[in-house]
């Protein structure tokens, strides 16, 4: 089914000017950038945003990366786009990414990762809707 799913490209992959290499690597796949925009994350931002990881022993340092440097938050829409989307990325920990993934080509650690995408439909529904108002998406 055509799906949206939600992904961010971190501070790690902005600061070494790999946008443009990330976006060309997801349109390659098939999906469509229907929503796109560079910010800096507020710390209040990235702790919504990963309230779930709220008891893990990485949060602290995953809401100050988020924060350190800007990033471009996206919405993607495709066929699968959420499963097609996280084949794209690769596994979590770069280490473990299958030749051709993002996170293989491009990531430097588990942390430091240069992308997030949804793992869900209903998450993408809901992490598209913070920081997004569908005026702002154009599919
Ligand atoms: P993301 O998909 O954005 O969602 C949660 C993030 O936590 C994940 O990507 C990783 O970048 C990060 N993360 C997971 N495990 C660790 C870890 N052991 N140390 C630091 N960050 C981690």
């Amino acid at each position: 089914a055509l799906e949206r799913t939600f992904s961010i490209i971190k501070p790690d992959a902005t600061e070494r000017n790999l946008t443009g290499k990330v976006n060309a690597m997801i349109e390659a796949a098939g999906l469509r950038i229907i929503g796109q925009r560079r910010i800096q994350m507020t710390e209040e931002q990235a702790k919504r945003f990963y309230a779930v990881h709220a008891e893990r022993p990485f949060y602290g340092e995953l809401v100050e990366f988020m924060t350190s440097g800007p990033v471009v938050v996206q919405v993607l829409e495709g066929e699968n786009a959420v499963a097609k989307y996280r084949d794209v990325m690769g596994a979590t920990n770069p280490a473990d990414a299958a030749d051709g993934t993002i996170r293989k080509e491009v990531a430097k650690s588990i942390g430091e990762n240069s992308v997030h995408g949804s793992d869900s439909q209903e998450n993408a529904a809901i992490e598209i809707a913070q920081f997004f108002s569908e005026a702002d998406i154009a599919g």
